[in-house]
């Protein structure tokens, strides 16, 4: 395993350009802006390097994950609502075979049953849902362990 800083892709799906006013009651007050400083704050505190990644278009998230090919470690995902349906997302996620782990602000057990299913989590190395902006943080923090625990970087071939 090379010594090189771990290099992580945040990327959040559809609609959460719109935290801090969406739904606050299901999903909090902060703002995206306020969620990636935490996220940018945790991973230089913490010697990985993050880019983060918005947007609300399928084909977009799917060509970010693409190019994440011998550039990131790990993926960090939070697919919003695409969670629920995206095959497309997942077999991005299958293709490119970096790690990658589904977060979600709400627990999305104990909402709706259409949110019950996650089409991603079974590609993903695993899921955190429940924990607002902490979700993201926790899920940094099993990604790393899970890239710290395995022989393979994926930016090793470049
Ligand atoms: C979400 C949960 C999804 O069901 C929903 O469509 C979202 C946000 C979450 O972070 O809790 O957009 O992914």
């Amino acid at each position: 395993m090379s010594n090189r800083m771990i290099r992580i892709l945040v990327i959040h799906g559809p609609n959460l350009n719109l935290l801090g006013t969406r739904e606050p009651g299901v999903y909090g007050v902060d703002t995206l802006e306020r969620v990636n400083s935490r996220i940018t704050d945790w991973a230089s505190s913490s010697g990985v390097e993050v880019q983060v990644f918005q947007s609300n278009h399928e084909g977009a998230i799917l060509d970010e994950i693409h190019s994440g090919l011998g550039k990131v470690d790990g993926i960090l995902i939070n697919p919003g609502a695409f969670s629920h349906y995206s095959y497309a997302i997942r077999d991005a996620i299958a293709s490119v075979g970096i790690p990658a782990v589904e977060v979600h602000l709400s627990n999305i057990y104990a909402r709706e049953p259409f949110r019950h299913t996650s089409v991603i989590a079974p590609v993903a190395v695993g899921q955190v849902s429940g924990f607002g902006p902490q979700s993201y943080i926790l899920g940094l923090e099993g990604l790393i362990y899970r890239i710290r625990h395995t022989d393979i970087r994926h930016t090793d071939i470049d």
